[in-house]
């Protein structure tokens, strides 16, 4: 009888989630093993709400964003009687192993399922926020650093233009991961992490240094969940401290999680559903797949949310350099 395995997409959208069910259905395929997608996440899970995956139901899907099988942040599932639904359907459907591509909440929801289930599970770490433990990167974040960054550009224009002070505000959210590539990448004249506290005396004494060097226009780039409270409020203050600075403020927001992903995320899509299937076949359960070092290997499946990932201090040191 020909094995079968499970595959669903959880939590928030991000680029390249479709190139990473296409490495798993067809690299699943090679390997003579039948594919069942689940739809709309664990809400799928809980209902049967299934489909049966062929090479064909992943042609033309590397280059779009979001989720052809669709996700859901779903309360249902956190509930105990949620997951013995779930783990009914993995009974039922006789699945050797289910996976699970979704960010640290996901993936601590396919723990706990796994207690409950004797199907094997691994996970594969998705976010535009880079918030997964265990892993370097997670599929998505770079084409989100890149759609933040093209964004910055655009307002750079305008910034120059009229001699303004933009605030730019971006996802990731307890975390800086996001908004430090993206001030890096963006050449911003700072950057407001929720890893460090926010100090608005320092970057206006900052600010206002660069204006009696001739600097006329300066872009800070805010994290979502910086300390202050997010770019409104920061401006908020700001004008309270800066008398003479045409402030304005724009929060980029879901375009993040839209669009064509990077040839860098379909490659890491690719590469971790691809791992992910060899690691059923191997019999690992509750591993996730990871990349350290532009390796690709497993790691504990609760790494994911059990370790804290650190931001790159020496990007920190750079970003704070690079932008006086
Ligand atoms: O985790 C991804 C993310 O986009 C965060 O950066 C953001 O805080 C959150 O999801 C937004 O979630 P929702 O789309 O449910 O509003």
């Amino acid at each position: 009888m020909t094995q079968k395995i499970g595959i669903l997409t959880s939590g928030g959208d991000c680029p390249g989630l479709n190139a990473c069910i296409r490495a798993v259905v067809r690299t699943a395929l090679a390997h003579h093993l039948e594919v069942i997608g689940f739809r709309h996440g664990y809400e799928g899970l809980m209902k049967g709400e299934a489909v049966r995956l062929g090479s064909s139901s992943v042609s033309g899907v590397i280059n779009r964003g979001g989720t052809f099988l669709r996700t859901a942040r779903s309360e249902k599932f956190e509930t105990s009687a949620g997951i013995q639904k779930a783990s009914r359907t993995l009974a039922r459907m006789k699945l050797k192993g289910l996976i699970v591509i979704g960010g640290n909440g996901s993936l601590q929801g396919a723990w706990e399922l796994s207690k409950k289930t004797r199907t094997a599970i691994v996970g594969i770490p998705k976010s535009i926020d880079n918030d997964v433990g265990g892993t370097d990167f997670t599929i998505g974040f770079d084409t989100a650093v890149n759609t933040a960054v093209e964004v910055i550009d655009r307002i750079r224009d305008t910034a120059t233009s009229h001699d303004r002070l933009f605030l730019v505000e971006t996802m990731g959210r307890n975390r800086g991961f996001l908004a430090l590539a993206t001030a890096l990448a963006g050449g911003a004249e700072g950057v407001l992490l929720p890893e460090i506290e926010t100090d608005l005396d320092h970057l206006s004494q900052k600010l206002e240094k660069g204006k009696k060097r001739g600097k006329s226009s300066s872009i800070i780039v805010v994290a979502e969940g910086d300390t202050a409270g997010g770019a409104f409020k920061i401006a908020a203050k700001l004008r309270k401290k800066l008398k003479n600075y045409d402030m304005k403020v724009s929060v980029i927001g879901h375009q993040q999680r839209g669009g064509a992903p990077s040839a860098f995320d379909r490659i890491l899509a690719s590469q971790f559903g691809a791992a992910a299937v060899e690691a059923l076949l191997r019999g690992e359960q509750n591993t996730m797949t990871a990349i350290r070092r532009s390796e690709i290997v497993t790691v504990p499946l609760d790494f994911s949310w059990k370790i804290k990932k650190p931001l790159d201090a020496s990007l920190l040191r750079l970003a704070e350099i690079l932008s006086r």
